[in-house]
């Protein structure tokens, strides 16, 4: 078997655990289930937080072309992950792709990363839903203090860790507890929830748009490409780059629609669907959105927690009935990214579990609701404490960077596939390889490196602990491992 660093999870066994749900997870996801799915995970603290803070510092009306740059990156990663996802439709997304082609370190290694992405993604949307609900109770009088919904830690890069004297961010941890509460329940359950908050937040944004269009001043899109400021970065085509890169998390999370391979009817066909559906619906809505937006309001007065109420304010007294409706909207849109974050990190627990690298209780499955509860109810604990804690900035930077890592490892495993096992049944094939794994790899790191360096600090930190932990535990109770151990 070669280095055992390396040694690949064979895909006769992964078909043969795809197909095996007399115990394992329930299905009931169609392919309209799937691409609200993943719908319901994209649109959130990108769009209606992070836009028009790069508008403002970054690209202006421009920001558009970021939505189309960014967008790009993403379609070519996501054809990749449609591959996999279709050719072996197991909870585990990505770090199952990895251990089929790159072996179980790697494959240890972006399980590892996936908790950047999906547990701490959860909590960086959870600190955006509290800002947004204080904002929304505040229009009706309603006060919650800064010191019971903030963070009590930051940091400063000229002076490192601070205490900033709040007590612990209460409303980012209550919606990480009610929807642990309801994903222990049932994937059905959530499904359904997810579906009406999709419906709600969609149509917020039709609303926006519908509306916006005839309170458009076409001066604000005049210049479209606002000249560089002398610096890299700032406005011209580099703000467009770094624009690019800031709004890249309003992307994440099409990928995690692949987490419920294994709950899907049909994943062969629908998991291709979920993925490129959702990226694309969301991709277009983005666009839309950006173009109204900058229409309606000088980017110049974009850099607030709330752009699209204040895109709403612009257009005067025709558009007030909006503003609530808005933010309905956008508290209900981000309770959804919470939601599908907070279902995709247990399946990747699940898989590790079954494969020996996490303990065995990880993989146990609640016997009447049919769901991974243990480590649903751990990942919920965790993220609740980390959305309590740390700010928004922080938190979004260290999920961009380790999905960024996720994507490149997916679309160099697609191509590594490709030579090591041509004549696999393919259900989905990503068009035009080797350029498009490539391309998706190579965009990939391009905005990893636009990432401040304290954020590689982090993620080295953090796979750091990850090494300990396979080469103390998972490494020793490898079950692929000790079936070669027996074999030999
Ligand atoms: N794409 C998700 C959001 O923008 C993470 O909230």
């Amino acid at each position: 078997m070669g280095n055992p660093l390396f040694a690949t999870k064979s895909l006769e066994s992964l078909t043969k655990e795809a197909a095996d749900n007399e115990h394992g997870l329930k299905r009931t996801l169609g392919p309209l289930n799937l691409t609200t799915l993943g719908i319901g995970a994209i649109i959130g603290a990108g769009i209606f937080v992070l836009t028009g803070q790069a508008a403002a510092q970054y690209a202006g009306p421009a920001i558009v072309l970021s939505f189309i740059v960014s967008g790009l990156g993403c379609a070519f990663a996501g054809l990749c992950y449609a591959e996999f996802a279709a050719m072996i439709p197991i909870a585990g997304s990505a770090y199952t792709y990895a251990y089929a082609t790159l072996g179980e370190f790697i494959a240890w290694i972006i399980g590892w990363d996936l908790i950047l992405e999906y547990l701490f993604g959860a909590s960086t949307v959870a600190v955006g839903w509290s800002g947004y609900v204080v904002s929304f109770f505040k229009d009706f009088g309603l006060n919650i203090p800064a010191y019971l919904a903030s963070a009590p830690i930051n940091y400063d890069p000229h002076v490192g860790w601070i205490m900033t004297g709040a007590v612990l961010n209460f409303p980012a941890m209550f919606i990480i507890a009610i929807i642990t509460t309801l994903l222990v329940i049932g994937i059905r359950e959530s499904a359904d929830f997810n579906n009406i908050i999709v419906i709600v937040k969609v149509a917020v944004i039709l609303l926006f748009v519908g509306f916006g269009i005839a309170y458009i001043h076409h001066s604000n899109w005049v210049p479209f490409i606002p000249p560089n400021q002398g610096h890299f970065g700032e406005f011209g085509w580099s703000g467009i780059l770094r624009g690019a890169g800031v709004i890249f998390f309003a992307y994440i999370g099409f990928d995690a629609v692949s987490t419920t391979a294994q709950e899907a009817k049909n994943p062969q066909k629908d998991m291709p669907i979920g993925i490129m559906g959702s990226l694309g619906v969301s991709t277009i809505l983005y666009i839309v959105v950006a173009l109204v937006l900058t229409g309606l309001v000088s980017y110049k007065q974009l850099l607030v927690p709330d752009p699209i109420a204040v895109g709403i304010d612009a257009a005067g007294k025709g558009l007030f009935w909006l503003r609530p409706i808005v933010k309905i909207g956008a508290i209900a849109g981000l309770s959804s990214v919470v939601l599908v974050m907070l279902l995709g990190q247990p399946r990747v627990f699940y898989s590790m579990a079954k494969d020996g690298l996490l303990p065995p209780k990880f993989a146990a499955i609640h016997p009447k609701f049919r769901t991974p509860y243990i480590t649903t109810i751990v990942t919920g604990t965790v993220a609740m404490v980390v959305s309590g804690l740390f700010p928004i900035g922080i938190l979004g930077e260290l999920v961009s960077i380790g999905t960024l890592l996720a994507f490149v490892i997916v679309s160099l495993g697609v191509l590594v596939m490709r030579y090591t096992k041509p004549d696999v049944h393919r259900p989905f094939r990503t068009p035009w390889v080797p350029l498009v794994p490539i391309l998706g790899a190579l965009l990939s790191a391009a905005q990893m490196v636009g990432l401040p360096i304290d954020t590689w600090y982090r993620l080295i930190i953090w796979m750091a602990i990850g090494f300990i932990i396979y080469f103390t535990y998972s490494r020793s109770h490898s079950k692929l491992r000790a079936a070669a151990r027996t074999n030999s």
